[in-house]
């Protein structure tokens, strides 16, 4: 299981003040050396955290995975086949949103993705993964159009405020990841993922390959420092199963 840190929100804190720093590439060098898997950065439509800059750094610095988190639009297609990064996950973007709020609704992407995306992405060796709810016929439809990955969005989970709609939701968790492995898939997840809730979802969730990480490690890294706060995720990672 491999852990990706999400380096957008160091993105955010410099452009609250429109300075140079902190730079989001020395937060992906520091992580890597801390023992990350790899960087994971979402280039928005509006640019609100990470830039194109950024972009061109970032694929200069990692050594390990990188993961383009994007909305499927002509223009990241174009900036993601430039930069060809390791992996590409495709995401819902809302002007308005705060965050991704949900997975893909495969149903009304399904054409596009196959007509436009697929093939698009498919002239590069850029391997493919989309952020989806935990839900048998999105699933099934990932698997349609041949992607290598399904990330799980785990921020109901996060979200949940009873334990008694954390366990329907965990059970929901892994059931997909069940049947995203047994369709052939790599089983990725993120979303609110943090040091408390983490072990509770790799208790459950079965054939995890990466876990993307990102507020809520950089939020505690103000305190602790990147290097603690990345060894603090893989120990409870190495807990559940090795760290490759
Ligand atoms: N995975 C995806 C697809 C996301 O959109 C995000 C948020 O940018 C994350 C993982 C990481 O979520 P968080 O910042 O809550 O850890």
């Amino acid at each position: 299981m491999k852990l990706l840190v999400n380096i957008d929100h160091v993105a955010t804190l410099r452009n609250a003040r429109g300075e140079g720093y902190p730079v989001p590439t020395e937060a992906a060098i520091i992580c890597e050396e801390a023992g990350a898997s790899g960087i994971v950065f979402h280039l928005r439509g509006d640019r609100r955290h990470i830039k194109d800059e950024d972009v061109a750094q970032l694929k200069n610095a990692v050594k390990g995975t990188l993961d383009f988190e994007m909305a499927a639009t002509d223009e990241m297609l174009e900036i993601l086949k430039k930069t060809k990064p390791d992996l590409c996950t495709l995401v819902p973007e809302g002007r308005e949103e705060l965050t991704t709020e949900g997975g893909l609704n495969m149903s009304v992407v399904f054409d596009d993705f196959e007509e436009r995306v697929f093939p698009s992405i498919r002239e590069t060796d850029i391997e493919i993964s989309l952020f989806l709810n935990p839900n048998r016929e999105d699933i099934n439809m990932a698997f349609e159009l041949g992607s290598d990955a399904v990330e799980l969005h785990t921020g109901t989970f996060a979200n949940a405020t009873t334990d008694e709609d954390r366990i329907e939701e965990l059970k929901r968790l892994k059931k997909a990841a069940i049947q995203i492995h047994e369709l052939g898939m790599k089983v990725n997840a993120g979303h609110g993922l943090n040091l408390e809730n983490l072990p509770v979802f790799l208790d459950v969730v079965p054939y995890l390959n990466e876990v993307s990480i990102g507020h809520a490690l950089i939020s505690k890294s103000l305190f602790w420092g990147l290097p603690k706060t990345v060894k603090a995720y893989l120990e409870i990672m190495s807990i559940y199963e090795d760290v490759k």
